[in-house]
């Protein structure tokens, strides 16, 4: 685990304009958003942006979300904006969905891996849309995690991933929604959208609004890869070996004492005996719930000293198509 600790702050008037000064000077600062915390850096500087990459060992192939407070911020970095995109902004921002646009040349290539496209959210968290005003800049910020590893809710959680290779985190308590943002992309001009990756913000949502977007990811198609660099097989990795199982029951009396278990819904008594550790994401089966808590369970679990984590699944609806994906990448190996 790195080390020295980083300055954790509450996020009041003299931290913004703290890390206000770190980012126009060119340094990170961690960011608390709604979803998960961010490593932010001024997007329009690549010699800021490229620490992100070296702090969070991340390769240069994956572009990073820029993070503006709202529409009018983003039209300056978008050259073109599908009505359904607009609309979706005009909806949802600020909060938990990313759309990725045409770019325009002001936004680096190293942002933008080369792509040329730029993803960008405006976030609803009153801190994040303070320091955005504050510094006046646009903020590259991906998950404040070590590369392929778990994304933290917490400030002292990206304390633990990221050491002193962050100057300052700004706490803004536990990330209300938990889960990344929602990924759309608009690829060309009359094609469907592209759901790039299940979020925060459900599909059934946008669908809502702006009809049938196309589910794209890595795992598909040799395309979409290109359209969504990130979205490795794994990702979301705990240290402890993640396996998921149907049901309780799979887990033979004998192999409990060395497992983990991460339950949704209600649990039978049987099914809880002589396990390690049991965290349940939700008793009461509420997906928002359970998405709030998903990291930092997962964390808690990872911690808890067994040899493996057993995770139940989640129904597939909602919140639930984000999280049964984290779960999936976080299994691979
Ligand atoms: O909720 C979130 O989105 C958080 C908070 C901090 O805002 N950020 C986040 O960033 O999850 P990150 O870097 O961990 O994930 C961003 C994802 C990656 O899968 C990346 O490949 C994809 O977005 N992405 C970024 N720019 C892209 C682009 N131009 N085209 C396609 N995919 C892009
Ligand atoms: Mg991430």
């Amino acid at each position: 685990m790195p080390s020295p600790a980083p300055t954790i702050l509450p996020p009041d008037a003299a931290a913004l304009a703290r890390a206000a000064a770190l980012l126009r000077a060119g340094e990170l600062v961690g960011l608390p958003t709604e979803t998960v915390y961010g490593l932010a850096a001024n997007a329009l500087d690549p010699g800021a942006v490229a620490k992100i990459f070296e702090a969070k060992k991340r390769p240069f192939f994956d572009p990073l979300i820029v993070h503006v407070p709202g529409l009018a911020e983003a039209e300056a970095l978008a050259a073109s904006w599908p009505g359904a995109a607009r609309k979706l902004a005009e909806a949802f921002w600020p909060g938990p969905l990313t759309l990725v646009l045409p770019k325009r040349p002001v936004v680096p290539d190293l942002v933008t891996s080369g792509l040329p496209r730029v993803a960008l959210r405006a976030p609803a968290h009153p801190a994040a849309q303070a320091l955005l005003r504050a510094c006046g800049l646009p903020l590259a910020a991906p998950s404040a995690n070590r590369f392929g590893r778990i994304s933290p809710t917490t400030a002292r959680a990206v304390a633990e991933e990221l050491g002193d290779a962050v100057p300052l985190i700004l706490d803004g308590g536990p990330c209300a929604v938990g889960l990344e943002s929602t990924l759309v992309a608009f690829p060309e001009e009359g094609g469907l959208p592209l759901l790039l990756r299940a979020g925060g913000l459900p599909r059934e949502e946008i669908e809502a609004l702006i009809g049938p977007v196309l589910l794209g990811s890595r795992d598909t198609a040799e395309g979409e890869a290109a359209a969504a660099p990130g979205q490795l097989p794994s990702h979301y990795a705990p240290r402890t070996p993640l396996r998921r199982i149907a049901t309780a029951a799979e887990i033979p009396a004998a192999r409990r004492a060395a497992t983990a278990l991460l339950a949704f819904g209600p649990l039978g008594v049987e099914e809880f005996a002589g396990f390690a550790a049991i965290e349940n994401l939700s008793p009461a089966s509420d997906l928002r719930e359970a998405a709030a808590r998903f990291f930092t369970l997962l964390r808690t679990l990872d911690h808890s000293g067994a040899e493996e984590i057993a995770a139940l699944p989640v129904p597939e609806t909602g919140l639930g198509l984000a999280l049964n994906d984290r779960l999936r990448r976080a299994a691979h190996r």
